[in-house]
């Protein structure tokens, strides 16, 4: 079996979690936390690395940061993992959902910019963030958001856990366009390090800012809201979401092979590419001219007129000895969001009675016909030819029997 992915831990992490190991510092203090904070935050151009347990942890954080009221809403994609969604909840907030663009399969900037201004016509001041999340190692298009922010003084929350050192043309439009890192365009940036993700700590997460505000009080927020001046006294509740020295030892090993890392997802994304493009019914992903993509995942859509849908798509890849996962499914058909408050069983996962009626067609279908295929660190060029030759002998196939 061919895996989705696999981490690819180097000598220079397992030097340094043995210095933790033989040192004693083995918990959430030691010298690897403020390093790897430190190189993270500037590698991204950020000034504030706040480490956190996960990446779920750093968005509930991030979100905590920006103080929503009971009911103030937070505009984001509906293609996105739950944590996105969780975290404007249990903060309070009610997440306002926009549908993909169709090529990147990020968040619709044109949609964004209709419901930023749907909601400012109603004038009640709700309506207070934005939470881009770049998908699969491509980049928003974040400028048009930049915009939208600025003009109406909303915070832009950056979801950038599956685009490690991707990069992103700003100021296109301007004399001075300049390429930036993703995680570096918000007023907060979220990170995780979970193992698939292009650098790990096995767990782990970040809140990046360039805020010495919500820098303070997201540290505050990662450590149960001690006060400074007097511990075991609370103002606020907080959350233990403490990273290890552990573990940002890994991700302090990781980060100094960064520039190899991308090196080798952009020769996996084009060999990928170079084999499986002209195949009918196969959408393979793209990188925009603004854009330097990091292909996290190598995500392809069937089309509807192959007749087969992911699920079976998967099925028949894995019977083939190609593990892949699907893609994900919209915020807006989470049964935990739809279920009116009345009919769920309290508690956390209470139904919000959320997103009632609503149809976002691109999400809908890239989530019923996505996929990704093995994009982990360790895939061989011989590999990468299996699979290809997998998906075209399946999709001949498909093109075999629809003729007869
Ligand atoms: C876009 C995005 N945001 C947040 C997360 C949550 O990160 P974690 O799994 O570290 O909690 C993920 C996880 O893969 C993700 O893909």
């Amino acid at each position: 079996m061919i895996p989705v992915n696999e981490p690819l831990i180097g000598e220079k992490e397992i030097e340094y979690v043995n210095e933790c190991l033989r040192t004693g510092w083995i918990s959430s203090a030691g010298r690897f936390i403020e390093e790897f904070e430190q190189k993270w935050a500037a590698y991204c151009g950020m000034k504030y690395g706040i480490a956190m347990s996960n990446g779920t942890a750093a968005l509930q954080a991030a979100v905590g940061c920006i103080g929503l009221q009971p009911g103030d809403k937070v505009i984001m994609p509906t293609f996105t993992i739950i944590s996105c969604a969780q975290a404007i909840t249990y903060n309070g907030g009610v997440p306002i959902l926009v549908d993909s663009d169709p090529r990147t399969w990020c968040m619709d900037v044109g949609q964004v910019r209709e419901k930023v201004e749907a909601e400012m016509k109603k004038g009640d001041g709700k309506l207070k963030a934005i939470m881009p999340v770049h998908i699969y190692g491509h980049p928003v298009d974040m400028d048009p958001i930049l915009e939208l922010a600025e003009k109406y003084n909303l915070k832009i929350i950056e979801d950038a856990a599956e685009v490690h050192g991707a990069e992103y043309l700003t100021g296109r439009a301007t004399t001075n366009p300049q390429w930036k890192r993703c995680g570096g365009l918000g007023h907060l940036s979220v990170f995780s390090f979970y193992a698939n993700k292009l650098i790990t700590t096995g767990e782990g997460g970040m809140v990046l800012t360039n805020d010495p505000a919500y820098a303070e009080k997201a540290r505050s927020l990662r450590n149960l809201c001690f006060l400074p001046q007097r511990r075991f006294y609370h103002t606020e509740l907080g959350h233990n979401f403490r990273l290890t020295n552990l573990q940002a030892a890994i991700g302090l090993g990781q980060l100094e092979r960064m520039e190899e890392i991308i090196a080798k997802k952009r020769w996996m994304g084009k060999a990928y590419t170079e084999r499986l493009q002209g195949i009918p019914g196969l959408q393979l992903p793209v990188e925009e001219p603004w854009a330097k993509q990091v292909y996290w995942m190598y995500g392809i859509v069937l089309a509807e007129s192959t007749g087969l849908d992911a699920v079976r798509f998967a099925q028949k890849l894995k019977e083939k000895g190609v593990e892949t996962r699907p893609f994900f499914l919209g915020m807006h058909e989470q049964p935990v969001f739809q279920t009116p408050t009345h009919l769920s069983h309290g508690g956390r996962d209470r139904g919000r009675g959320f997103f009632t009626g609503e149809k976002y067609p691109i999400a809908e279908r890239i989530a019923r016909q996505g996929l990704y295929l093995p994009s982990g660190l360790t895939l061989s060029g011989t590999q990468i030819d299996l699979v290809c030759d997998t998906v075209k002998a399946i999709l001949d196939d498909i093109v075999k029997s629809t003729k007869l």
